[in-house]
């Protein structure tokens, strides 16, 4: 298999303090991974890194073979490369269908299998709301709008940034359906979260991080029966 996204001996700082230290990261085509951690263990710094937001120190970040250490993050945007961030920024004043068609273009590659109608099937409950303003939606329905406008740029990767973080449960089961959907139909998808229930039936694979550097990886599966690891580096 390919790797799409690849991170090698990534480092970050934030001013004169190292956040990352030497993270290695494959994403495999049509794979989901979970990047996991606890508050504060370098995920959306990680994240940052990939999408360019945040410059790598040290270390290189390859997308679909290409070296994109260098690359500003519009750059990344136009290769295929959607950042999710976790602060849900949705364009208040628009309506739902307005912030998706505001996104809307081919992918990298020419297609363009993401329109509105089929966001309209896969995000039922966004159907509904069409003509609503975004900034009036709740919480967890923002996040459904993100990922969905994300998903009208037709990208070749989706980095999403703690997507259950904060939300019911019964929204978190929604997103929950969506990202395994998303998963099934060929996605490629980096999800970081907290959460390692969540992340059980949507990734294959886990990473977990701990203090900015990579400290187990393992099948999701696995890891669910892998108290140890649980105990020392995730909140549960
Ligand atoms: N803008 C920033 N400036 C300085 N330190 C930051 C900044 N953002 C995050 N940090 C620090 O970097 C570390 C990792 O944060 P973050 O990547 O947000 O972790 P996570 O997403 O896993 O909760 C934390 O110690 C946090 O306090
Ligand atoms: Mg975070």
């Amino acid at each position: 298999m390919t790797d799409l996204l690849r991170a090698e001996g990534l480092s970050a700082f934030y001013g004169a303090s190292q956040i990352l230290f030497d993270v290695d990261l494959a994403l495999q085509e049509k794979r989901t991974l979970a990047l996991l951690g606890r508050n504060g263990a370098g995920k959306s710094t990680t994240m940052k890194a990939l999408a360019g937001v945040v410059p790598a120190r040290h270390g290189r970040i390859f997308f679909g073979g290409r070296d994109i250490t260098r690359a500003p993050p519009h750059t990344r945007a136009q290769l295929g490369l959607a950042y999710v961030p976790e602060d849900r920024q949705v364009f208040p004043e628009h309506t739902v269908e307005d912030n998706l068609l505001i996104a809307a273009k081919s992918g990298p590659d020419g297609r363009r299998d993401w329109t509105l109608p089929r966001i309209w099937d896969t995000f039922p409950l966004l159907t509904k709301l069409r003509s609503r303003q975004a900034g009036r939606l709740s919480g967890g329905e923002q996040q459904l709008l993100v990922i969905a406008r994300a998903l009208m740029g037709n990208p070749l990767v989706l980095l999403l940034d703690e997507p259950s973080e904060g939300l019911a449960p019964i929204v978190v089961a929604t997103i929950g359906k969506v990202l395994r959907e998303l998963g099934a139909s060929g996605a490629t998808i980096l999800l970081a979260e907290q959460n390692m229930h969540f992340c059980l039936r949507i990734a294959e694979e886990a990473v977990v991080i701990d203090k900015g550097k990579v400290v187990h990886r393992q099948d999701t599966a696995g890891l669910a029966g892998n108290d140890d690891i649980r105990r020392r580096y995730l909140a549960m």
